[in-house]
This record gives C-alpha cells, structure tokens and sequence, in this order.
C-alpha cells in the first residue's frame, strides 16, 4: 500500500540531515522525500507552486531556512524571501491540499530581556533581522494554512553541519585559550532530538491528534555560552582555558538575545514528545563525533 508522502526541505542542513538518518533507521508510516535547493529553492517562489503539483505532499516539513544571522542584517531582501514569504507560499500550498505544515522557527523572535521561560504567546520582538524575518514566517504559515505547527527552537546542534559544539572542539585543539560569552543564556537543543520530536508529532497528527499552532522546543535546562563551551571542553576531553567575557567584548553585526530560555511543555502535553537534559544529548552528540 502507498504510504503518505513527506516532503522534508533543507536535506543538507543539520535537522533535515538528522531527520534523513532517523528515517533511514526506524520503520514509519510514511515515505519521505528530502529536498534541497535542486528540487525547491525557496529563494524562488516562482518554484513552489509547480513543485506542489507535482508531488502533492500528504505532510510537509520545512527545515530549510536563512540561517546566517549575522550576514542577514546585510542580505535583508534575500532573508525575507526564504525565511517569510516563501514559507508564507508554502503553507498556502499546502494549504490547497489539506496538507498539515510544519517550520521551524526560533527562540530569536524574543528580545531576550525575559528572566524566565518564555510563554508561547509572549509578545515576539526580535532584536535582529533573522528574528523578524522568522517572526514574519510563522504569522503568514499561521495565517495561509489552518493546519500549520510551528516549532521555535534554539541553540541548535548536530554532528552534522556548521555549529556551536563543532566550532569549539575544533577551535580548542588549535587553541590554548578561548573567550566565550557568559551573559547570553539560552538552551541548547540536539537536532537529533528535535528530529525524533518532528517524527513523533507527525505521527500523532496522521493517527488524528489534530493539534496546530505554535509550540517550543529544546533540551531542558539553560545556561550561558561559557557553561556550554566548558561542558564540550570537559566532554571533549581537551585542555583549552576558556575565558567569560561580556557580549560587549564580542561585538557582531547582529544583536542577541541576551535571554531566550522557552517555556517547551505545551509540545509535552500536546504530542508526548520526550524531552532530554541538554547535557545528556551533549554526551550522545560528542560521541558521535569521537
Ligand atoms: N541553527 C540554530 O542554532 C537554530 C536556532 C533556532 C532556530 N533554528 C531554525 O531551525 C531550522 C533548522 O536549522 P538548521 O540548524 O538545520 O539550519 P542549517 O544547518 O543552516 O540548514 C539550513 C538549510 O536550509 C537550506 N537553505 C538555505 N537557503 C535555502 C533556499 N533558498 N532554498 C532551499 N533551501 C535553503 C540550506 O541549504 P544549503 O545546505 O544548500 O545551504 C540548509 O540545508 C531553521 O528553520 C532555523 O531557522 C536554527
């Protein structure tokens, strides 16, 4: 029997790669179809439509995204079609054929000056331009298809890919010092486990859990970008000094959050979706890459 097709954007990125290899190990309902610029570029919406009828999709997920927060304060009109209009296109397509639609937005839609756990409808307003082109997405997925879930998440890693964690291991075997910022807190998330989350609430949604709306998801716990660097450090086995020091000692084209902890139980009630300690899925990812 044919099986719903999923089609996943961004296959080369970190959750689309994380994806890709939790399907390739685990028995799903569904067939799925991983695509790249190649087979739709969001950066030319003229693409989307023609793609949809060509595939008619049962769910779709999009990954893909702008990601280069700091080169998007210069890139603005190329952010805005990827990261907004574009994703606005593809919930009405999807829209068009009762087809539930996931994206993946970030804890960078708040303006960080929270003290605890952002609530799901707090206020957005994001101190950068991919936070607003991000905020932009959700608002017009929301707003083209009834049947949107979108998932804010943060500090994003992955053995896969340009991150944080693979950053600093490379960096402290080449270094014997490192500063790192002490004073933006947030929590990690393990784009395996945001992986095994996207699986889960696709299956619920094909078993009739017919939830959608915007949910949050991380690992559990926060911390600062020093805690982080030290933890990879300690896991990576190395020797590196890290040093803290101020955000203001590490200027970068695009603000940050200085806090941007969300508040994840909704996705918890809603889907059952697990979630892990930041360090546990740090420990998992590590070995990986050793
Ligand atoms: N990384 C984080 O820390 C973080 C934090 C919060 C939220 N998020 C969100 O989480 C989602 C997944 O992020 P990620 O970390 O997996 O990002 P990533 O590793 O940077 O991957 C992004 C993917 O999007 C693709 N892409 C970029 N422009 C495209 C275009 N015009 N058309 C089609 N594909 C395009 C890239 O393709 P190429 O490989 O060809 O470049 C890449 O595969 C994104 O929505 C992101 O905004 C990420």
């Amino acid at each position: 029997m044919l099986k719903p097709l999923v089609v996943v954007t961004g296959k080369n990125g970190q959750l689309g790669w994380e994806l890709q290899q939790l399907v390739a190990h685990v028995e799903t309902a569904f067939d799925f179809f991983f695509t790249g610029r190649e087979e739709l570029d969001l950066s030319n919406p003229e693409m989307i439509s023609a793609f949809f009828q060509k595939y008619k999709p049962a769910y779709f997920i999009n990954c893909a995204a702008y990601t280069a927060v700091d080169k998007a304060e210069s890139e603005q009109e190329f952010t805005y079609t990827v990261n907004a209009s574009s994703v606005g296109l593809l919930a009405t397509e999807c829209s068009k054929l009762n087809c539930p639609f996931i994206t993946i937005s970030t804890d960078y839609v708040f303006d960080g000056k929270g003290t605890a756990p952002y609530a799901i409808d707090h206020l957005a307003d994001p101190v950068n331009y991919y936070g607003y082109t991000k905020w932009m997405g959700e608002k017009l997925a929301l707003a083209n298809n009834p049947h949107t879930i979108v998932i804010r998440t943060s500090w994003v890693y992955s053995s896969h890919g340009n991150n944080f964690v693979k950053t600093m291991l490379r960096l402290m075997k080449e270094k014997e010092e490192l500063k790192v910022v002490n004073d933006q807190i947030g929590s990690p998330t393990y784009a395996a486990d945001l992986a095994s989350a996207i699986l889960q609430i696709i299956t619920r949604l094909a078993a009739g859990n017919a939830h959608y709306g915007i949910y949050q998801f991380s690992n559990e716990g926060q911390i600062s970008w020093y805690d982080f660097a030290v933890a990879i450090r300690t896991l990576g086995g190395l020797s590196c000094m890290v040093l803290p020091i101020p955000t203001k000692d590490f200027p970068t084209p695009a603000k940050r959050p200085a806090y941007s902890v969300m508040d994840t139980q909704q996705i918890v009630r809603d889907f059952g979706v697990p979630l892990k300690n930041w360090k546990e899925s740090l420990v998992q990812c590590i070995s990986k890459l050793s």
